[in-house]
């Protein structure tokens, strides 16, 4: 095990709106720059939107994090939703509510997943 990767569920009670604030973490230093963390990512979204019903995921990252902002922006594509001020977080979301071309994209990414039982 080189890290973690969690997703935290909210529920919006006026637009009926899931979301997954997803949480990454290559501890292991020697395991990174390794595509490990794009690649968790994309699983877990995949999970989540097929079982957890997920429709935005979220991610609060430090404003000198410049890594993890590339990971989710400019990788992945998550956009900013706000500049947190107190928090000096950016605040970036992917909106699989949006449009089928959200979905897809994490579909895409995930293809080579294997679903299996644990035992
Ligand atoms: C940020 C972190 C998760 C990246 O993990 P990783 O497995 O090395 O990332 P990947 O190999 O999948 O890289 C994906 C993209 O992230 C960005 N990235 C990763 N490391 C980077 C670095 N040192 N500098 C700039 N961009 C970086 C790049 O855009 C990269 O895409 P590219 O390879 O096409 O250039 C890892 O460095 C880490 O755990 N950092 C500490 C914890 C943390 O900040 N977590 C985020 C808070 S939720």
């Amino acid at each position: 095990m080189c890290g973690d990767v969690n997703i935290f569920f909210s529920e919006d009670d006026e637009t009926n709106l899931t979301t997954g604030e997803m949480e990454i973490m290559i501890a292991e230093e020697t395991s990174r720059g390794r595509g490990i963390a794009t690649e968790s990512l994309w699983l877990m979204m995949r999970y989540a939107i097929e079982n957890l019903k997920v429709d935005i995921f979220e991610a609060k990252i430090l404003e000198q994090n410049t890594a993890s902002l590339a990971l989710f922006k400019d990788k992945m594509g998550y956009h900013e939703r706000r500049f947190h001020e107190v928090f000096r977080e950016h605040w970036l979301e992917y909106r699989v509510c949006d449009g089928a071309d959200y979905r897809q994209k994490i579909v895409d990414k995930s293809q080579h997943a294997i679903t299996t039982k644990y035992e």
